[in-house]
């Protein structure tokens, strides 16, 4: 059994992706910690507990970072064009939900756990890394402890989708990845060269509600808005970026990865940028020198990978 802790900020996709970590039957999800982007940190863990709520999730949920780790970087506003005025494609998610959230930050739940269970706890974070980096700060031991850091976010040899340069969960939070990323740990990054590849048509949606009944639905209903915003873009369907890094942690096989070291450009025109140097490759002196090599998904399958959601979910 993998043992998860899933750092979100539920967000349509986030949904999705918490649903298969749920149903799962090789993944023990022990914790959900919650971050701002998608829309408020307020908004995030409301919608991370009306989600345990509506699923029976057993995991307990703590509330995370609020804002940016450097706290100067100007507030960027939420994407509701994208996932809703309440994060879930304006379902109508009650204003608050009657159940606890931990009483930990998420960094020092994160920390808390990860001691527990050393060797076990592979982190998946699929909005802005300010948790992780957070705990690393905090206890930088933790890097020595995690089994895995699975992260989507970044863009390497494709576009960006919020500029040119970079995506949305870092470019929410540069500085935050760039901790993380250079940071003693295995991390291996499923942006959007992969995901944009993986997207699920309407049809796939409505058939797997059909055979997997309220709990899917509920999925197929909130993500319609979302449905609706990627027509634009993709035609039918929706890319389901967060769901393919949890399908990376059961099915690696699906994904080519690239090593090598990776930076984040903080500030400037490229503000968010990943840049990865690849092992090999020689250049001058850079800020990419005496660094860990991180794992980059350059190819994926996205049948297979769509395949494994629909059996789990
Ligand atoms: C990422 O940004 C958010 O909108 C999604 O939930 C995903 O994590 C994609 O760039
Ligand atoms: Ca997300």
């Amino acid at each position: 059994m993998y043992k998860v802790i899933y750092d979100t900020d539920p967000g349509v996709d986030d949904a999705m992706a918490l649903l298969f970590l749920h149903l799962h039957p090789d993944i023990d999800l022990i914790g959900v910690t919650t971050v701002f982007g998608n829309a408020s940190i307020e908004t995030t863990t409301r919608n991370a507990l009306f989600l345990k709520r509506e699923w029976g999730i057993a995991a307990p949920v703590a509330k995370g970072a609020g804002e940016t780790i450097d706290p100067s970087r100007p507030h960027a506003g939420w994407p509701t064009f994208i996932h809703g005025e309440d994060g879930l494609g304006n379902i109508g998610v009650p204003e608050t939900i009657d159940l606890p959230v931990d009483r930990r930050p998420a960094y020092r739940f994160i920390i808390d756990t990860v001691r527990a269970h050393p060797g076990e706890v592979t982190l998946i974070a699929v909005g802005r890394m300010t948790n992780l980096a957070l705990a690393l700060r905090e206890s930088p031991e933790i890097a020595g402890l995690v089994r895995e850091v699975i992260v989507m976010g970044g863009a390497f040899d494709v576009p960006g989708n919020v500029t040119p340069a970079a995506e949305a969960n870092i470019h929410g939070d540069p500085e935050a990845a760039d901790i993380v990323f250079t940071a003693p740990w295995k991390v291996t990054i499923v942006g959007l060269d992969v995901t944009t590849k993986t997207v699920m048509t309407g049809g796939f949606l409505a058939e797997m509600a059909v055979a997997g009944g309220k709990d899917v639905q509920l999925l197929a209903d909130l993500s319609q808005f979302y449905i609706d915003f990627y027509k634009q873009r993709v035609g039918d369907g929706m890319v389901i970026h967060d769901s393919c890094a949890c399908v990376y942690l059961v099915a690696p096989e699906l994904f080519e990865t690239r090593s090598g070291s990776v930076r984040v450009v903080c500030g400037g025109l490229a503000d968010g940028q990943t840049i990865q140097k690849p092992d090999g490759r020689h250049f001058g002196p850079s800020a990419w020198d005496d660094l860990p090599s991180q794992m980059v998904c350059t190819v994926i399958q996205p049948e297979k990978v769509l395949q494994v959601i629909r059996t789990a979910l």
